[in-house]
């Protein structure tokens, strides 16, 4: 064992390839290793869609079943609700006294937020955004703390917020007494899965691949793609790497052994872009099978993963309640 990690998603809706390979390919490798808590971070999802309450739960369900489809063995990791830890709640609250305010307000991660859902604009302060939102990575250096994980697989944009859960450690360890370990990112090393327009994969930009999508659906998207632009005809001659063509990007990760011949079929102009997406899409449809066939295994199991969220929330919860007893005790409160 080489520690523990703690990792989260908030369930905003089905999960694409591009958040398949940002964060729950590197989750399912580090579960052989480590000791690991994949959490569901509702209420952080409330920090943004608290307009449409009645989505949460049904987003709960959906993201257990998407952990599970891509491989996370519940019988090792501990997949939860942060709302079924309570615990957290607490932290959170502890922690607020102390965190300085301006600590909060520099964070570019929250900026961004607040700026995508238009509440400030450009170089503004967010000043504007509610309580919850400002305290969002208070919150979440709660869900780490409270594991006392050394480790947080991680995009780049979450990194403000690692490091503010490892000053708050340091702050109160330095008040209260060495108590909580710093955490450390650990930071995918896949490169970014573009979307099928070439831009970062997104919902809001329409262009993703679920973990959801049948073979036809696949098909029809992959037929979308953006190519290499100076590949018009057919006898144009390509440079996929050089001109950044994302279905040749997409053959690395899904269809690695074939990627010699494709580049070099593609510079000679005998591989035309039609076949070509045809043949990422048959390797991508093979790639998704499995993903979903255990998702259907998952949705069959009348009330499975109900007894998932149960199971992991005992499991987390009483390693939480380990940690708020020294925490109360040292800040002296009951
Ligand atoms: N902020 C994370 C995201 O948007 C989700 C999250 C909440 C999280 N708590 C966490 C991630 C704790 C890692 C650790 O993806
Ligand atoms: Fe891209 Fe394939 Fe077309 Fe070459 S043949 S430009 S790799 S889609």
């Amino acid at each position: 064992m080489k520690g523990r990690i703690l990792s989260g998603m908030r369930p905003t809706g089905k999960l694409h390839l591009g958040n398949y390979e940002g964060a729950l390919r590197n989750w399912v490798e580090l579960q052989e290793e480590y000791e690991m808590f994949c959490m569901i971070a509702d209420w952080h999802a409330l920090t943004t869609e608290y307009e449409h309450p009645e989505q949460i739960r049904a987003n709960v369900r959906e993201l257990v079943l998407d952990y599970l489809a891509a491989g996370l063995d519940p019988k090792r990791v501990a997949i939860f609700a942060q709302s079924d830890v309570k615990e957290h709640a607490e932290l959170h609250l502890l922690f607020s006294m102390i965190t300085p305010t301006p600590w909060l307000i520099r964070n570019p991660t929250i900026k961004e937020q607040a700026r995508d859902m238009g509440l400030i604009g450009e170089g503004e302060e967010v000043t504007k955004i509610n309580y919850g939102l400002l305290g969002y990575p208070v919150l979440q250096a709660a869900d780490i703390l409270i594991y006392r994980a050394n480790a947080v697989p991680v995009g780049e944009d979450q990194v403000p917020h690692i490091e503010l859960a490892r000053e708050i450690a340091r702050r109160f360890n330095y008040l209260y007494g060495g108590f909580f370990p710093e955490p450390e990112p650990i930071l995918t090393c896949v490169p970014k899965l573009p979307g099928l327009d070439g831009r970062k994969m997104s919902k809001s930009l329409g262009n993703v691949i679920y973990l959801s999508d049948l073979p036809k659906v696949v098909k029809e998207k992959v037929c979308t793609m953006f190519t290499d632009p100076m590949r018009i005809k057919k006898k144009d001659l390509g440079d996929p790497e050089a001109r950044g063509c994302p279905v040749f990007l997409y053959h690395k990760l899904y269809n690695s052994h074939e990627i010699a011949q494709i580049e070099e079929d593609c510079k000679a102009a005998v591989l035309g872009c039609v076949e070509c997406k045809g043949r990422l899409a048959e390797r991508l449809a093979e790639f998704l099978t499995p993903v979903q066939d255990r998702r259907r295994e998952a949705e069959a199991r009348e009330g499975y993963v109900e007894e998932v969220l149960k199971d992991g929330a005992k499991r987390a919860r009483s390693e939480a309640e380990r940690t708020m007893e020294g925490v109360r005790e040292r800040m002296g409160v009951g």
